[in-house]
Order: C-alpha cells, then structure tokens, then sequence
C-alpha cells in the first residue's frame, strides 16, 4: 500500500536520523540510568516511571503540570532517543517544572537516562518507538 511505503520511508530515514531509535537498551546503560533516575526524577515521574499523582486543586496553576509516566503506560515512547535526551538536556517550554539538566548532566548521562526509561517498555514498544508509533496504534 503506498500509505504503509511511505511510513516505511519515514521510518528508516527517522532510524538513520536517530541512531539507537527502536534499539532495546544494553544492560550497563541501564544500571547507570537507573542510578541517575534515582536521584533526578523519580522525586516526579514516580517509582518505574510510573508517573505522579495528580496536582491538587489548591496548587494547581497553568502550566503546573503533573510529570506523565514514563512507562509505556504514556506517550514518552512516541518520542525518538534523541528527542528523549534533549527533553532531558532543555526541559520543555510548555511547564518549567520538567527542569533542564544541561550544565548537571552530560549527554551520555542523559543516554544513560533514555536507556533506562525504555528498559520499562515491552519488546513491542520499544518496536514501535519513535515515528515508528503511527504504524502501531
Ligand atoms: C519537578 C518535577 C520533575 C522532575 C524532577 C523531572 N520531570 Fe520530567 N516532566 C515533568 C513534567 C511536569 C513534565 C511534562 C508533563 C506534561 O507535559 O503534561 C515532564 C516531562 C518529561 C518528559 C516528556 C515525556 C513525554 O511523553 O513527552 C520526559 C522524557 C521527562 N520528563 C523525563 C524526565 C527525566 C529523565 C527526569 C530526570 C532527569 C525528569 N523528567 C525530571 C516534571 C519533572
């Protein structure tokens, strides 16, 4: 189907773009993030990703957003490994409570990080990681 075709495209050019996209994580990666997870957001994002509760109403203010699962209970695997390390690095413009780690983590803590939270997702998600979701839902 010419549709499939060019998701296909997409998804191989997204693969070359992105590196390890798509990869399961290797186990020494994994320790390490798990280690980093520990001490940068779990505080937030909850033991095994699982995600924070809701904010209650008496705090609650636009753009004071409740951290989302990690897990592959949430979206985070719609996202490439690269796009993963600079939400990491920059936090994101729409809440200032996912705080940017630039200047307190290096990159490859950052992978470290990335390699952790995919070692939460099933075999079939981390398949379907990336742009590579569109053809899995
Ligand atoms: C102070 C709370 C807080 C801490 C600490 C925190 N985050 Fe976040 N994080 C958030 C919030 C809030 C969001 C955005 C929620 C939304 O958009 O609904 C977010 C979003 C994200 C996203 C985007 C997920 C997606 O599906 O788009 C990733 C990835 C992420 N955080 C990873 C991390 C990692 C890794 C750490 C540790 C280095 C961390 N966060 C530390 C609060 C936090």
């Amino acid at each position: 189907m010419k549709r499939t075709g060019l998701w296909g495209l997409l998804w191989l050019a997204s693969l070359a773009a992105n590196g390890e996209t798509g990869q399961p994580p290797d186990p020494a990666s994994v320790a390490a993030g798990e280690r980093l997870y520990s001490q940068h957001c779990v505080a937030c994002h909850g033991e095994r990703g699982a995600g924070e509760a809701p904010i209650p109403p008496t705090i609650r203010a636009p753009g004071y957003l409740a951290a989302m699962p990690l897990d592959e209970t949430s979206h985070a695997w719609h996202h490439s490994d690269e796009q993963l390390v600079e939400t990491i690095m920059e936090g994101l413009r729409r809440t200032d409570r996912m705080p940017p780690r630039k200047g307190l983590l290096s990159q490859a803590e950052a992978r470290q990080l990335v390699a952790y939270i995919k070692s939460l997702w099933s075999p079939r998600i981390i398949a379907c990681q990336g742009p590579a979701h569109m053809r899995c839902m």
